[in-house]
C-alpha cells in the first residue's frame, strides 16, 4: 500500500454545469464538509472552464482544491481555442487534470502531449492529476498492464524524482466510465493499482513513488465506494455521476472516509 494517510475524494463535472450551478454546488460541498478536519482529507472539484474564476472565489482552498479539466503546455502563442497555464494562474487553479480518457479517445491525445502538459503544470506550480486507463478492447486483448504502463512511463517522462510528490495519478478504465460504463470490480481495481503503485516506484524511487496518491475512477456510486475504498492500494475515488449533488457526494464522503481510515491504522483527525 501506499502508505497515505490522507483520503483524496474529487469530483470531474465535465460539460455539465454552468456558473450558477458549479457554485451552488462548491458553495453546498463545503457546507457540508466543513466539519471534516482537511489534514486527512483532500477534497477537490473539476468544473468547466467558464466556471473556474467564481468557484475559486466562492470556497476557500484549505477546503476545496479546484482544479481545471485540461491546459495548453504552451504559456502563450498560436493555439486557437487553447488555454495557458498563465490564464489558469491568474484565476487561481491549483490542479490540472491531464489526459483524461474523454480527451485521449474523443480529442485523440497522446502521451507525449500528456508528459508536456504535465511538465508546464509542474512548472506552474499545479498539481497535475494524470488519468490513465486501458479500453475495454486492450483488456480483452490482455495489454491493459502494459498500455498502463505506457502512460505512466511516457506521462511522468522527465519529472524529476523529487517533484513525484506534488502530483496524482488517477485509474479510470475507459470501460467503466460514464452512463455506458461498468464499474471494475474491486479486485481488477485493487490489481490495476497496484501496478501502478509498483510502475512509480520503479519510476521515481520506493520512497518518492510511494508519496503518490492513485485514485480510481469509473462508475463510482453508493454501492460500490465502500468495496473500493478498502482495497489496499486505492488511495481515492474520482467520481462522475455520483458526484454531482453535492449532498450524495457528502453521503459518499461520510461512508468511506473511516474505512479508509480503519484501512491505513490511522485515524482521520
Ligand atoms: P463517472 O463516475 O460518471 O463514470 O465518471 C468518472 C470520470 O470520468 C471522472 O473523471
Amino acid at each position: 500500500m501506499s502508505g497515505s494517510r490522507k483520503i483524496y475524494l474529487g469530483t470531474n463535472t465535465k460539460m455539465y454545469k454552468n456558473i450558477r450551478q458549479t457554485v451552488d454546488f462548491v458553495t453546498r460541498l463545503e457546507t457540508l464538509t466543513k466539519d471534516i478536519p482537511r489534514d486527512g482529507l483532500e477534497l477537490f472539484v473539476i468544473p468547466s472552464y467558464t466556471t473556474l474564476a467564481a468557484a475559486r472565489k466562492s470556497v476557500p482552498e484549505t477546503d476545496i482544491l479546484i482544479g481545471a479539466q485540461n491546459m495548453c503546455w504552451e504559456d502563450q502563442g498560436q493555439f486557437t481555442g487553447e488555454i495557458s497555464p498563465l490564464m489558469l494562474e491568474e484565476v487561481g487553479v491549483n490542479l490540472v487534470m491531464i489526459g483524461h480518457s474523454e480527451r485521449r479517445h474523443v480529442f485523440r491525445e497522446n502521451d507525449a502531449e500528456e508528459n508536456r502538459k504535465v511538465l508546464a503544470a509542474l512548472k506552474h506550480g499545479f498539481v497535475p492529476l494524470l488519468c490513465v486507463g486501458e479500453t475495454g478492447e486492450e483488456k480483452e486483448y490482455g495489454i491493459a498492464e502494459e498500455v498502463i504502463r505506457t502512460q505512466l512511463k511516457v506521462g511522468f517522462r522527465g519529472v524529476p524524482a523529487e517533484q513525484a510528490g506534488k502530483v496524482m495519478v488517477a485509474y479510470e478504465p475507459v470501460w467503466a466510465i460514464g452512463v455506458n460504463g461498468k464499474p471494475a470490480s474491486e479486485d481488477y481495481a485493487e490489481k490495476i493499482h497496484a501496478l501502478i503503485h509498483r510502475t512509480l516506484a520503479e519510476q521515481f524511487g520506493r520512497e518518492q513513488g510511494e508519496k503518490i496518491p492513485v485514485l480510481y475512477g469509473g462508475s463510482v456510486n453508493d454501492g460500490n465506494a465502500e468495496k473500493l475504498i478498502v482495497m489496499p492500494h486505492i488511495d481515492g475515488l474520482f467520481i462522475g455521476r455520483s458526484a454531482w449533488d453535492a449532498d450524495h457526494f457528502n453521503s459518499i464522503i461520510r461512508k468511506v472516509m473511516p474505512l479508509f481510515f480503519q484501512k491505513s491504522g490511522t485515524e482521520g483527525d
